[in-house]
Parts: C-alpha cells; structure tokens; sequence
C-alpha cells in the first residue's frame, strides 16, 4: 500500500478544502468554519492531493479535554486503498504528540445512522459508541448520529457526566456525518 502524502491547509487551498466538503458531506460549512481552520495548529488539518487534485481530507478541532474530528472523507473512487486509514493514523500521532493536543484525553466524531461503512472503519483503530444522539442533525436525514470515541488518556477526562462549558468553541450543528 502507497502512505499517501499528506498536506497542510493554507490560503491556496482552502477553496479546494471547502469544494471537498461539500463533495462528500450533507452538511454545509459556513466560511468562519474554514478561517478557524487555517488560525488552528497546523496539524489539526490535513489534505491529500492526486495529481494536483483534493481527494481527501482530515479537519479537527481541540474540544476541551477531547479531539473532535469533525470532516473526515475521501472521494468515492480514491477509497479503499488506505487513505482513510492514513488520515486517522495522523489523528491519532497527532493527539498523542502534538502540543496543541497536550491537555486531550480522548477523540470523538459524529458518524449519522446508517454509515455502518463509517462505524465498521472506525472500530478497526479501536473507536466505539459512546451514545446517540437524537435529531442531531437539522437538514439531513436520517437526523440521528452516534458519538465515536476513543480514550487515549482517561487521567486528563472531565467528568463524564457533566455538561459542556461554555469553553466548548466547537460549532456541534457544523459535523461530519
Ligand atoms: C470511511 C472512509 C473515510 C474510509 O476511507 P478509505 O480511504 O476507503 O479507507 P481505507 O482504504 O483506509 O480502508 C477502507 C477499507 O479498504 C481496505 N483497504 C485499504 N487499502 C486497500 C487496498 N490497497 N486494497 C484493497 N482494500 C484496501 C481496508 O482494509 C478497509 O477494508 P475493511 O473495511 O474491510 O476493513 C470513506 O469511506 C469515506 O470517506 N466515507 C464517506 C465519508 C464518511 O463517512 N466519513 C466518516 C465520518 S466523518
């Protein structure tokens, strides 16, 4: 298997991030989404180009004490020769090394019901479902999602059980599916 490249976000190729996105997810994000990205620690965001063009990509943001993976997709006919599995592998190199993901115990993302591709792929790097979510999302159906996660340092979590801060600067209406 070729280990793709992977590329970082920058003014000349966020547009083409953007077209990506709306590619691959029902959901729409707004421009603020894409300016947060490209203030964000540069390894929060990856792309991978073929032949100059974007056929996949990786968007995260620190949520508190977790890693929230909120894009992660590769176009239809790039799949399943292992770039997804590349994209995660830096999720998780970058929230075990990465300074700007010091202070994170776990990863999470949103997968919607019915993207059993999406939930099988995730379990294989040691995710599971945490919960559903009912009517999470507002435009899509079906509305309803499952919280993917795992815990890489369960001293550094929070409560469980508590609510999120209002130090939570993750637009939770703004996911992957
Ligand atoms: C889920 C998703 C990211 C996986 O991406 P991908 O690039 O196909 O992932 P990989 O190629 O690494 O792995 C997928 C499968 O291909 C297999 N594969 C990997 N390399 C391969 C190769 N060279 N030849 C054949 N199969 C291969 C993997 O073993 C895996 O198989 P399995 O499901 O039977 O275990 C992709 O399907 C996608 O973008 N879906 C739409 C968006 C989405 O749902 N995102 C997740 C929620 S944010």
């Amino acid at each position: 298997m070729v280990v793709p490249s992977l590329t970082p976000l920058s003014k000349d190729n966020v547009a083409q991030l953007s077209s990506l996105n709306s590619a691959l997810f029902p959901v729409s994000y707004s421009n603020r989404f894409y300016e947060e990205l490209l203030a964000a620690p540069a390894d929060l965001v990856r792309l991978v180009f073929e032949d100059d063009v974007l056929v996949a990509a990786v968007c995260c943001a620190v949520d508190g004490d977790a890693l929230y993976v909120m894009t992660l997709g590769v176009l239809a006919p790039y799949r399943e020769r292992g770039i997804g599995t590349a994209l995660v592998k830096h999720v998780l190199d970058t929230a075990d090394k990465s300074p700007s993901c010091a202070a994170v115990g776990r990863i999470y993302m949103h997968v919607q019901e019915g993207n059993d591709e999406a939930l099988h792929f995730y379990s294989k790097f040691g995710f599971s479902v945490k919960r559903k979510l009912m009517f999470y999302y507002t435009r899509v159906s079906p509305p309803h999602c499952f919280e993917v996660e795992k815990v890489i340092r369960p001293h550094l979590l929070r409560s469980r059980n508590a609510p999120e801060g209002p130090e939570s600067a993750v637009r939770h209406n703004q996911s992957a599916v």
